[in-house]
């Protein structure tokens, strides 16, 4: 024999010698799901381990996450039922929860990049992230609040605004608002290649924001379409994007791979809600080593390509690799 292969993987110091792919603390972004009231931190059924904070919970658990070496974290909110309307118009309350959770965060850890959830959902009955209209979800109007949105979330201190909606012409909405209002540096983590997903299943438990009527088809796109990706990529960096992402990341490696190689801006991927959600139950049923299970799908998500990830996992990965 010329080459024998097992020659690069025979110990633990050569394995270390050549790996190609090694996801750091630093490629993480922490989703975290805010809640009203004090000393709230409620476990979310579908994820277990994962919860719903409220702004005191969501404080300690910024320091914690610091001290762990995590420094972004991508800001989701519950809404109560009572302020939910037609209109959305808690998506627009400058004291609203998605405000004071940007305050809080900063509060507790300046240095904490932030990034927001914009879309409607939330604050939509009808848990569609447009505006509705006859059953239809709204482009255009959409737009102007979501670029409303994002300034109030660029005023509080947010980082980024990262828009979940995939309406058309978001980017180039929120971008505008933006800069007319003085938030040059407020950059926008756009969720470009977002599917229809099955695997949202859990998260729309965490928000009680799963649709009242039909599903997310028309905006979000089709499972079945690869090129696509690279289209609504290319238009959203176009558009003014900083940063694009894949959504989900397990299911859609090949995706990821893409759109890595088609940009040149950094590439993000969002190992979601029901990705965590499989691990979470196998490793319960004794099916799959938890820990190997975590570590195995996010240096895949890396390995195709994601420069960043975001993941439910993120803080259990930094206790794994802890020095
Ligand atoms: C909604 C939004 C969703 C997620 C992030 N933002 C759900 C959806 O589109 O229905 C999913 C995240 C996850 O499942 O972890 N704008």
């Amino acid at each position: 024999m010329i080459r024998r292969n097992r020659t690069l993987r025979k110990s633990p110091s050569v394995r270390e010698l050549v790996a190609e792919t090694r996801p750091g603390v630093d490629d993480f972004i922490v989703p975290l799901f805010v809640t009203e009231g004090t000393g709230v931190k409620e476990e979310i059924s579908s994820m277990p381990d994962y919860y719903r904070l409220s702004l005191d919970n969501l404080k300690k658990e910024v320091n914690e996450l610091w001290a762990l070496g995590l420094k972004s974290v991508l800001l989701f909110v519950k809404v109560p039922d009572n302020l939910k309307d037609e209109f959305c118009s808690e998506a627009l309350n400058k004291k609203g929860l998605m405000v004071r959770a940007i305050q809080a965060v900063k509060e507790a850890q300046p240095g904490m990049c932030v990034m927001t959830d914009v879309a409607l959902d939330p604050f939509s009955p009808h848990g569609h992230d447009g505006l509705v209209k006859n059953f239809e979800i709204v482009n255009d109007e959409t737009l102007k609040i979501l670029s409303e949105m994002s300034v109030i979330h660029a005023e509080a201190g947010a980082d980024f605004v990262a828009p979940s909606d995939m309406m058309d012409g978001r980017v180039a909405a929120i971008r505008t608002a933006l800069e007319n209002n003085g938030f040059n540096k407020t950059g926008i983590l756009a969720y470009s290649a977002k599917y229809a997903s099955c695997f949202y299943g859990p998260f729309r438990d965490a928000l009680d924001s799963a649709p009242g009527f039909g599903d997310k088809k028309t905006y979000q796109m089709d499972m079945r379409n690869r090129k696509e990706a690279i289209k609504e990529a290319l238009d959203d960096i176009n558009e003014g994007a900083d940063i694009v992402m894949v959504k989900p990341a397990g299911a859609y490696l090949d995706i990821i791979r893409e759109v890595k190689n088609a940009v040149n801006v950094p590439v993000a991927a969002y190992q979601v809600s029901g990705e965590y959600a499989m691990i979470k139950a196998a490793a319960q049923k004794g099916w799959l080593n938890e820990q190997a299970a975590i570590t195995e799908s996010l240096t895949a998500i890396k390995r195709a390509g994601a420069d960043l990830i975001a993941s439910y996992f993120a803080k259990d990965f930094a206790k794994l690799n802890r020095e």
